[in-house]
């Protein structure tokens, strides 16, 4: 991982960063920054470029054992991709020891130094995270060499402008880390003990276990659960930021399915391992939490995240099996892979009865019919109000995670109807699987309350790097939601 620091000496760095717009180039004073010789040398190799239209956003100035990078923004460009472009920056100085950045004000921009320093920074600390830790033969030659990167400017760049978007770094890596973790290291125990250790930020954390949830009656949380020799572990986090007000701004609910090997339905074997992040919401959950904590929102946020282990035993729920959800409806449960929506929908009722929040997000890796429609690119919102649809498709493109809203009525709600009970887990055919997921999920819901779920299967996971993703865990929806609060915090 590479540290941010801020006016530090710029001309100590071995890779030094210069800022230029699309129009000017070199300018407005490099000379002044750098020595004459490279200054020239860099001039040189500007002419070379053929045409404008060539112009590269990131110019690189090799020389031995230092260089010289230009970044060339447009000056149309928004915060995500100043941030992505902090990504690419990255992994063209990730094997120098240290760099520089000489960040500056965008012309015929609202970017201040300040802001461009933030977003660059915040792209290489997104760029720059890695999950080592089972390494044990590796050498520190094998791995990126950059320790810090250094902002500095023409005048003293305050620090202090990095706190919030250093916290939802930190969150989002949290988030990697715990997604990225083995199922045998991140059982629902030692999950929901790590969680709670997020009480040292000023957060309260609630955990309930196996015989609270059987007290509770969480059922259909529990029929997921019953088939594993790891118990089952429900956690509540609460933020209160704005003690003013007695209400719950919103609860955030998380699938934290640490291993999904599908139960009795019985997943196929090929890349069931991939199965270990179906925990990937609670993570988001947990994350987004810690970042609201440690950026003061003023809001009042409660996550809610399920922890379980959905494994086939002699103890496992069986298809056809009905149980009583915490809600009273009963749930004929004909497929043991449908858990996800098991777990969401206890959580969901539960959260409703104890908070009675104005408005909840869920963020599941709900199906694999969403892989299907979407791809690694969006992850799907299906949501009951539209404001809050256009409120966190807003937050999406802001945050550089987005959004594509799929349909919720009737025809759909009928598809899981049950011949023996209220609700069945899964549908006839696999036609709209993940609509299908959603309105089992709604039918959790109180019909006034403002609700969206967001499916991130397929999005948890990357296994074609992204300037802003390296390969493994994603932590995608960490600043989705974190956006999507701070939008909220505003209104
Ligand atoms: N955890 C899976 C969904 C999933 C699939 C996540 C691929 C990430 C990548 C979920 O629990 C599941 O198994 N869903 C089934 C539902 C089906 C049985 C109705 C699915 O999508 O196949
Ligand atoms: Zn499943
Ligand atoms: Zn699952």
């Amino acid at each position: 991982m590479t540290e941010i620091t801020f006016n530090q000496s710029y001309e100590t760095a071995e890779a030094k960063i210069l800022i230029a717009t699309k129009e000017e180039d070199l300018n407005y004073g490099a000379a002044q920054i750098i020595d004459r010789s490279t200054f020239n040398r860099l001039k040189a190799l500007i002419e070379r470029e053929d045409t404008a239209e060539n112009k590269k956003d990131i110019l690189v100035l090799d020389m031995v054992k230092e260089a010289v990078v230009l970044l060339r923004v447009k000056n149309t460009i928004s915060t995500a991709e100043l941030e992505e472009l902090g990504g690419k920056l990255y992994s063209r100085i990730k094997n120098f020891k240290s760099a520089a950045v000489y960040a500056r004000k965008l012309p015929k921009t609202d970017f201040t130094a300040e802001k461009v320093a933030e977003s660059l920074a915040f792209g290489i600390e997104l760029a720059s995270y890695s999950f080592d830790k089972y390494h044990t033969k590796k050498k520190p030659s094998d791995f990126p060499k950059l320790e810090t990167v250094n902002f500095v400017a023409k005048e003293k760049l305050d620090k202090k402008t990095y706190e919030d978007k250093a916290a939802l770094a930190n969150a989002v890596r949290y988030a990697r880390d715990l997604t990225n973790e083995p199922a045998n290291e991140l059982t629902p125990e030692i999950y929901a003990a790590d969680i709670k250790r997020l009480e040292h930020l000023g957060l309260k954390v609630t955990l309930l276990n196996q015989s609270e949830l059987k007290k509770k009656g969480f059922n259909m949380l529990l029929s997921v659960s019953q088939g594993s020799a790891n118990p089952p572990y429900v956690c509540i986090i609460e933020h209160r930021g704005n003690k003013k007000s007695k209400n719950w701004d919103i609860a955030l609910v998380g699938k934290g399915v640490t291993f999904d090997a599908g139960g009795i339905s019985l997943k196929p074997s090929a890349g069931m391992w991939d199965m270990k992040q179906d925990m990937a919401g609670s993570a988001v959950v947990a994350a987004s939490l810690k970042a609201a904590a440690q950026q003061n929102l003023n809001l009042n946020i409660v996550g809610i995240v399920g922890l379980v282990e959905n494994m086939p035993s002699g103890t496992a729920t069986r298809p056809g099996d009905i149980v009583t959800s915490l809600s009273g409806q009963t749930v004929e449960i004909l497929n043991t892979d449908a858990e996800g929506r098991l777990v969401l929908g206890d959580c969901l009722t539960y959260i409703q009865q104890q908070y009675n929040p104005e408005r909840i997000i869920d963020i599941a890796t709900l199906t694999g019919a969403i892989v299907i429609a979407l791809g690694a690119e969006m992850a799907g919102m299906f949501t009951n109000d539209d404001c809050l649809a256009e409120l966190l498709s807003i937050s999406g493109e802001q945050a550089g995670e987005e959004l594509w809203r799929f349909p919720l009525n009737d025809n759909y709600r009928k598809m899981i109807k049950s011949d023996i009970a209220d609700i069945k887990n899964i549908s006839n055919g696999r036609a709209a699987g993940s609509i299908t997921a959603a309105c089992f999920l709604e039918s959790f819901v109180n019909k006034n309350t403002p609700w969206a779920h967001l499916d991130i299967a397929g999005m948890d996971k990357v296994e074609k790097a992204k300037p802003l993703y390296p390969l493994g865990a994603s932590g995608f929806g960490v600043r989705l939601l974190n956006q999507f609060l701070k939008n909220l915090e505003k209104k």
